[in-house]
């Protein structure tokens, strides 16, 4: 299996490309299930999460090309498998975002459930009682969500009792072919959720509100093909702003939609981070800088991202002085903290809360990663860290980051991948 190699205590220094945003390519290859034509999708990364979707759809029996500039090409007229098995669904929980778009174009689908993960039990009641209340009707049966709506759907109102991210994004795409008009209250405002909107909108949807917690959507008889760019990736930008923030480096981060970024940025700020805003890009100066310790508490956009809570763990791990860090999303997600203790971390957990006294340096030594974002604290930690970090199981890092020990690397980084 994979490792990484790091040897750490290097200021990093350069200029970096951000690539398209991972949480809103997903849905946007689902949604091509919503079609009567192919949908061209430019700015796509290479994801393990991309292939595990685009082996989805083909399994479903769309047609799925890539063309010579790396864009995918996804022709939803071969469909004819409405069934998302259990062998793709356990490795990527994102799936479950084919559910609306087959149920609404094709009134059934078979989605094997998501189980577990870990950082959380995450379940899709909200998704399943949304479909519902469109009048689907949904069993669960041998570990799959049996769904039918042979008449269609029809659109409700319907609250989400919490913010779910994909739950809207499942939703939205089901309400645009259904008859009449759909309200989402307490609707998902992620930017990958306008994305997918906008995305939509282009293929004839009728959807509006997107970005605000009501997001109305008028259901149109059938969406056409067409041509969508992905937006940038705010968390790959803001993990390349740490990893500055960290080493004592300046790096500027290019291809960045700095709005998506505002809470990001203001926390880097409060850590006593030099940073300069240009118009699609960010500059981030740390030369010289101990970063101050920051208080974070994270919540649904656009309060602050839990998918970066890890990630500034290590700002608040160097500090010069104590931050606390409350994980109001998921339940499960320090699992990074006794890996960061293994590098000399000192922070102390309850409950929800994980409180760091920051310490001069951290030491490197050999880690295990554990899901996505945990995976990417510990890539800071080891660029941060004295010495020598190898880290396990970086399968994870390979869901959700594009050539990342490249990308590293040209920014000065000694790191590199070892079996
Ligand atoms: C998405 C992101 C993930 C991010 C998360 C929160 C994608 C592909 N993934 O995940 O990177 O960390 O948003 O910003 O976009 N919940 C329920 N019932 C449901 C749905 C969710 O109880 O039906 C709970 C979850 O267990 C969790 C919270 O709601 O505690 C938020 O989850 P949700 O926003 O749905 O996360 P995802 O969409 O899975």
């Amino acid at each position: 299996m994979d490792k990484l190699s790091i040897e750490g205590g290097i200021p990093l220094n350069g200029e970096v490309a951000i690539s398209g945003a991972k949480n809103a390519v997903l849905p946007i290859l689902a949604a091509s299930l919503l079609l009567d034509a192919p949908l061209t999708v430019k700015n796509v990364p290479h994801l393990h999460d991309v292939t595990t979707m685009v082996n989805l759809l083909s399994h479903i029996g769309a047609t799925v090309h890539l063309s010579d500039r790396a864009d995918v090409i996804i022709d939803p007229r071969t469909i004819k498998n409405l069934v998302a098995p259990y062998e793709l669904v356990k490795t990527m929980r994102a799936s479950i975002v084919v559910l609306g778009p087959l149920l609404a174009r094709y009134g059934r689908a078979t989605v094997s459930l998501p189980g577990g993960c870990a950082i959380g039990s995450r379940p899709v009641d909200i998704h399943l009682k949304g479909l519902q209340a469109m009048g689907a009707t949904i069993d669960v049966e041998g570990g799959n969500i049996v769904a039918h709506a042979l008449n269609g759907l029809v659109g409700t109102h319907f609250v989400c009792e919490l913010v779910t991210v994909t739950g809207t994004a499942n939703l939205m795409m089901a309400a645009t072919l259904a008859r009449g008009t759909t309200v989402i209250k307490n609707a998902a405002r992620e930017p990958e959720v306008v994305d997918l909107a906008n995305c939509l909108n282009k293929m004839g949807a009728k959807i509006s509100g997107m970005g605000t917690p009501t997001i109305t959507i008028e259901g149109v008889t059938n969406l056409s093909g067409g041509e969508h760019q992905v937006i940038s990736d705010r968390i790959e930008a803001g993990t390349f702003l740490v990893a500055a923030a960290v080493t004592g480096g300046k790096i500027k981060v290019k291809r960045v939609d700095v709005d998506a970024l505002d809470v990001v940025i203001a926390k880097l700020q409060e850590a006593g981070m030099l940073i300069e805003l240009h118009q699609d890009a960010i500059t981030i100066d740390a030369t010289g800088r101990r970063p101050l310790p920051v208080d974070i508490k994270t919540a649904p956009h656009p309060g602050f991202p839990t998918d970066m809570q890890a990630q500034f763990m290590v700002v608040n791990c160097l500090s010069s002085g104590v931050g606390t860090m409350i994980e109001t999303i998921f339940e499960n997600r320090f699992m990074h903290v006794p890996e960061l203790q293994r590098m000399g971390a000192d922070i102390r957990i309850e409950g929800h809360t994980a409180v760091c006294h920051g310490v001069e340096h951290l030491m490197g030594a050999p880690v295990m990663a554990t899901d996505l974002r945990a995976s990417a604290s510990l890539v800071l930690a080891g660029l941060a860290a004295e010495g020598k970090t190898l880290i396990d199981r970086i399968y994870h890092i390979d869901r959700g980051y594009e050539c990342l020990e490249e990308k590293f690397g040209m920014l000065g980084a000694r790191i590199q991948r070892v079996r």
